[in-house]
């Protein structure tokens, strides 16, 4: 292994049996249907990808927009020669069932951030990998069930996160050889960067540990946290979860008393069971507030679940304001301006 390695020839040297046959096959699969919309997304208008609404809406109530339906229809024609028993799509009601006896069934979304379609922004292609055992029903095991999950960015650069159960690799799409290359290996969350996302327009609907947890970023270095945080919101996942593993820091969608998101926005199945695994192989964390993310089980396909993650400390102290919140009242009265511990 080394930099600028194919994609394919990374994941020929982990197809060793016939599980990880399978595995190599689904993600070289979704990379060539990433590729393919990759480059609608590149010439938007000129390929007929406005992000007007499809007209449809899709299991979750999602608007579908015009690439939503497409990407779906791309990535499921990539996946033709994958021996998967079943196949979780976002824009789907149902699982598209395959052969019962193969080695996996695969989760996907795909194409995350899709508001941002039409304001050129950044958005995405989300995969989860899951064993299957014949006479089981797929999507019924915990999150720490995947053999392997990542996500493809369609930003400036188009790129592959990617872990198979041993640590994070990037790759990035070489546009002129149409080929993922290994760009960053082994990639860990950096530990204490001062940075967080959140949709703050929820704010009134929050519950108090998110509310305690976002004062004290804002309360910056005359707070608990003694330093001053900045905020992100992009609005796409994929995005997100990119530049945490690049510069750390921690992305929060929890659950709020909006009708409908009492366990936030996110789908368990294609986006919070896949981007907790990456964050976890990435030295990162990924929790509710309550419970770690990958323990969690789907009765639904599209069920939801809260998702926060990132740096470990900062995700321990969430954790810690919803399991204690007096934390939060301890430690404010001693940090504030004129406090104990204020230097
Ligand atoms: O797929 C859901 C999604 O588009 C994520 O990519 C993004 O993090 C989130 O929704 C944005 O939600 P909101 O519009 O509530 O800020
Ligand atoms: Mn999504």
């Amino acid at each position: 292994m080394g930099q600028g390695q194919t994609l394919s020839a990374f994941l020929d040297s982990h197809a060793v049996d016939p599980q990880r046959k399978a595995v190599a096959a689904a993600v070289a699969a979704i990379a060539a249907g990433s590729i393919e919309i990759s480059e609608l997304i590149g010439q938007g208008a000129l390929a007929g990808i406005t992000g007007a609404a499809h007209g449809g809406s899709n299991a979750d109530g999602d608007v579908q927009k015009d690439l939503d339906v497409k990407a779906d229809e791309i990535i499921v024609a990539a996946l033709k020669d994958v021996p998967y028993a079943a196949l979780a799509s976002e824009e789907s009601d149902t699982l598209l069932d395959g052969d019962p006896s193969a080695p996996i069934s695969i989760a996907y979304d795909p194409l995350d951030g899709s508001s941002n379609i039409d304001t050129n922004m950044t958005v995405g292609t989300i995969f989860s990998i899951i064993p299957n055992q014949p006479g089981v029903k797929p999507f019924t095991a915990p999150g720490s069930c995947q053999i392997a999950a990542g996500f493809v960015v369609y930003g400036p650069q188009t790129s592959l996160v990617l872990t198979l159960g041993d640590g994070v690799d990037i790759f990035t799409l070489d546009r002129k050889a149409k080929v993922y290359r290994l760009i960053r290996e082994r990639v860990t969350v950096p530990a204490d960067t001062a940075e967080y996302a959140i949709n703050a327009s929820n704010h009134r609907h929050w519950e108090q540990p998110i509310r305690d947890f976002v004062d004290e970023c804002i309360a910056g270095s005359d707070g608990p946290r003694a330093k001053d945080f900045n905020m992100r919101w992009i609005g796409s996942l994929v995005a997100e979860v990119y530049r945490i593993l690049t510069r750390g820091g921690v992305f929060l969608y929890p659950g709020d008393n909006r009708p409908g998101y009492g366990n936030g926005r996110l789908r368990l199945l294609y986006e919070t069971h896949p981007m907790s695994f990456v964050m976890e192989q990435a030295g990162g964390a990924a929790s509710t507030g309550r419970e770690r993310v990958l323990d969690l089980t789907a009765k639904t396909i599209h069920q939801r679940s809260p998702l926060i993650m990132g740096s470990i400390d900062k995700v321990k102290r969430i954790e810690l304001l919803h399991t204690d919140p007096s934390a939060a009242s301890r430690s404010a009265p001693l940090f504030a301006r004129r406090g104990l511990f204020r230097v």
